[in-house]
């Protein structure tokens, strides 16, 4: 039999292979709710339009009352003959009660449905990972507050460069994704128009109201042109570049994880709850769920690839290409979900290990720095003349096969006579962070402060 929808000028069906393609049912009943929502208020906006009677608003209701009932205990049949979850609803709707729902559609098309629809589901998704991102600042200022003066080597060139604080390192990540959660929010607020009523590309000649429609919806108002209401994609690019930048924050934050899960590292340590062992070796405990983070960060930098490759080429308005959009979307927005999750799990399980990191935060010359800024501020050396002397001491140092604190004064003294034996207070590890009180510096009591900083900031949202 020919189709439902447009049954009246086309005489055959389509070859199967043309359904196959054609089809976006498994896909798109992920919008069911959505489509919904978006039919509840065009039905209620048709009726106080005086477009159709109340009596056909009040079927259609009843009959999508009785739809999302089926949609949520399983007894929905999806068909792939029906193509996408609007003509599945709409056709199902027909059957429970009859000649109302073929005028649901009045003033409407698919084309403004899906864009409904569609932005519906992103700006929930932009509200998700927001509240996602906001678990996971509060996990890592937990940390960070238990952390505050636990000295670890902060790298430059993955090479110990100077001492920091794992409470400073933990902060660093509360603002990237700081930004990351405000991008969404952004986001959010700007795809926050409503394209309902545009129609197929050129509006509608039947009275209606798109305030209605939009307010009815949550929207801030109607979109102010048809073409580019069924035409943009541009907030779903906008939710996906959010997303691929931050599952890149989340990436880095992971390989981080695993450089300091290892057993060369052992910097921190994660309960059996997120790890895995090894088939083979009885000694292991992989950061799987770290290294997954890691990984699928390429899923969704690659969403945003399919979503810009797909639109670049589109006149406006609607192209059938343009249904491929939601694969990408939903995958990278449960990815971007899972990745948020499992790491708020990892960072609320480690335990630093402080030992650990304060040796290591102490070899490598750390506090090279620190003996340059003292001839500097002591003996009135010009910094490069101080970094000058201090490659000479490290060169020594290093040639003893010693740390810096552990030369003798007089060693420092045959490379600089000047200097005296409180050179060594500014040696240690913890004078070098208790000494970087710059504004966003590590020192304990600047991450003291802004962890108090942020406890308000993550309090408010
Ligand atoms: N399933 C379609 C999509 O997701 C709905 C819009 C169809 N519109 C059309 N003119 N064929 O893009």
């Amino acid at each position: 039999s020919s189709n439902m929808m447009w049954g009246g000028r086309f005489s055959t069906s389509p070859d199967a292979v043309m359904e196959a393609i054609n089809a976006s049912i498994d896909v798109d009943r992920r919008l069911a709710a959505q489509d919904i929502a978006g039919s509840r208020a065009h039905s209620d906006m048709l009726a106080a339009c005086g477009i159709i009677t109340a009596a056909d608003r009040d079927a259609i209701h009843a009959g999508l009352a009785q739809v999302e009932r089926e949609i949520a205990d399983g007894t929905f049949a999806y068909s792939t003959a029906l193509e996408d979850i609007h003509m599945n609803i709409e056709a199902r709707l027909k059957e429970i009660v009859g000649a109302p729902a073929g005028r649901l559609h009045t003033a409407r098309s698919r084309n403004d449905q899906v864009a409904v629809d569609f932005r519906l589901f992103v700006r929930e998704a932009c509200d998700r990972t927001a509240a996602q991102i906001l678990k996971l600042q509060r996990a890592l200022l937990a940390q960070a507050e238990a952390h505050a003066d636990t000295v670890m080597p902060g790298f430059t060139h993955l090479q110990s460069a100077q001492p920091v604080t794992f409470g400073h390192h933990m902060l660093a990540y509360v603002n990237m994704l700081d930004r990351d959660r405000a991008r969404f929010i952004d986001a959010r607020a700007r795809m926050n128009r409503c394209p309902l009523g545009a129609a197929a590309l050129a509006g509608t000649s039947f009275p209606i109201d798109r305030h209605m429609t939009a307010k009815a919806l949550g929207f801030d108002g109607p979109t102010r042109n048809s073409l580019d209401s069924v035409s943009a994609r541009d907030f779903a690019l906008e939710f996906l570049s959010a997303a691929a930048i931050c599952a890149v924050n989340l990436s880095r934050l992971a390989e981080e994880i695993v450089i300091w899960m290892t057993p060369q590292f052992g910097f921190v340590k994660l309960s059996d709850r997120w790890t895995t062992g090894s088939s083979i070796m009885p000694q292991k405990k992989n950061p799987d769920a770290a290294e997954l983070v890691r990984g699928k960060s390429g899923r969704v930098i690659g969403q945003l690839n399919t979503l810009l490759v797909l639109m670049k080429g589109l006149p406006l308005t609607y192209s059938k290409d343009m249904q491929e959009d939601k694969e990408a979307l939903f995958d990278a927005a449960d990815t971007i979900e899972l990745c948020l999750e499992a790491t708020a799990g990892m960072v609320a399980d480690m335990t630093p290990v402080a030992e650990k990191m304060a040796a290591a935060a102490g070899a490598g010359f750390a506090t090279a720095t620190d003996l340059a800024d003292w001839l500097v501020r002591v003996l009135g050396l010009p910094f490069r003349d101080a970094h000058h002397v201090t490659g000479r001491i490290v060169a020594l140092a290093e040639a003893k096969g010693c740390d810096l604190a552990a030369l003798a004064l007089a060693d420092l003294q045959g490379v600089e006579p000047r200097i005296t034996a409180d050179i060594f207070e500014v040696l240690t590890v913890e004078s070098s962070v208790a000494s970087r009180t710059s504004f966003g510096g590590t020192a304990p009591q600047n991450v003291r402060a802004e962890i108090a900083h942020w406890r308000d900031v993550l309090a408010r949202e």
